[in-house]
């Protein structure tokens, strides 16, 4: 069954068509990463799945629900959850309070609250020393493990990431991308944006090449990475 499913999707920024035609979908449980250079389009496609950009034609289909026309903040509430590009932690509160605050729409009772920090202090041991600490005194990639865990403290059915490899060394992105692995074992379907193909194709399901706003190409990722050469085409 799958979570997601846009068909024909037309993005237009302005007077700019952004995205020409998506077709994209994914299975309950999968991890797919979209990869693309700069500029492809892949924020525009997040924030119109997100539905923070309205869809010029096609169609958008969420959990069983066409989503065309649903505002975004009813849809975060229904467990589509997005990790913004460049995080958007709250640089004054602290880390602890930047989770509360991730589950604070959900109406939780405290128990489950304590429950689900306590998950991801588990996933991340290191926003456990700095619970109390603020958001932006945070390193780059502890910073991303925040956001991560922010959005998972809202029981997502879907989570998408918009370039957590964005800055960060290569060794904080492999404890990051190791995270999402093991979310996506548990049962956690997840939507990768990358610019770092390689990485990000590594550990995907199911791989979208995006290139100026198309699709240019699209399958198990396994397959995709078998031919290097074919994908660094497209990332131009
Ligand atoms: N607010 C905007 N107004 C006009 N054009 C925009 C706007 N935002 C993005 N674009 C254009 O849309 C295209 C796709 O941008 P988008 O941000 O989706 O790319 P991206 O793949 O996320 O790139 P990056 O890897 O740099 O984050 C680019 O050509 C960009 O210039
Ligand atoms: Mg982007």
């Amino acid at each position: 069954m799958s979570i997601l499913k846009a068909r024909d999707l037309h993005v237009a920024i302005g007077e700019n068509t952004i995205l020409h035609g998506i077709d994209l979908e994914i299975a309950a449980g999968a991890l797919v990463a979209v990869v693309g250079a700069n500029g492809a389009g892949k924020t525009t496609l997040l924030r119109a799945v997100s539905r923070l950009l309205p869809l010029r034609q096609g169609s958008l289909h969420f959990d069983g629900r066409d989503i065309g026309a649903e505002p975004a903040h009813l849809l975060a509430r229904s467990g589509l959850v997005q990790v913004p590009q460049g995080r958007q932690i709250i640089t004054g509160l602290s880390v602890e309070d930047n989770l509360r605050i991730g589950a604070g729409s959900l109406g939780l009772q405290t128990t489950e609250m304590e429950e689900l920090l306590e998950r991801e202090f588990q996933r991340f041991p290191v926003l456990k020393q700095r619970r109390g600490i603020p958001g932006g005194s945070l390193s780059g990639g502890e910073q991303q493990m925040l956001a991560v865990s922010r959005a998972l403290m809202m029981k997502p059915k879907l989570l998408m990431l918009d370039e957590p490899s964005l800055g960060l060394a290569p060794q904080i992105v492999s404890l990051i991308f190791g995270a999402l692995r093991e979310l996506a074992a548990a049962g956690v379907t997840i939507l990768l944006v990358e610019q770092v193909a390689f990485m990000a194709l590594k550990i995907a399901d199911h791989g979208y090449v995006l290139q100026n706003g198309r699709i240019a190409l699209s399958g198990p990722a396994p397959d995709l990475l078998r031919d290097p050469k074919l994908i660094e085409r497209y990332l131009g």
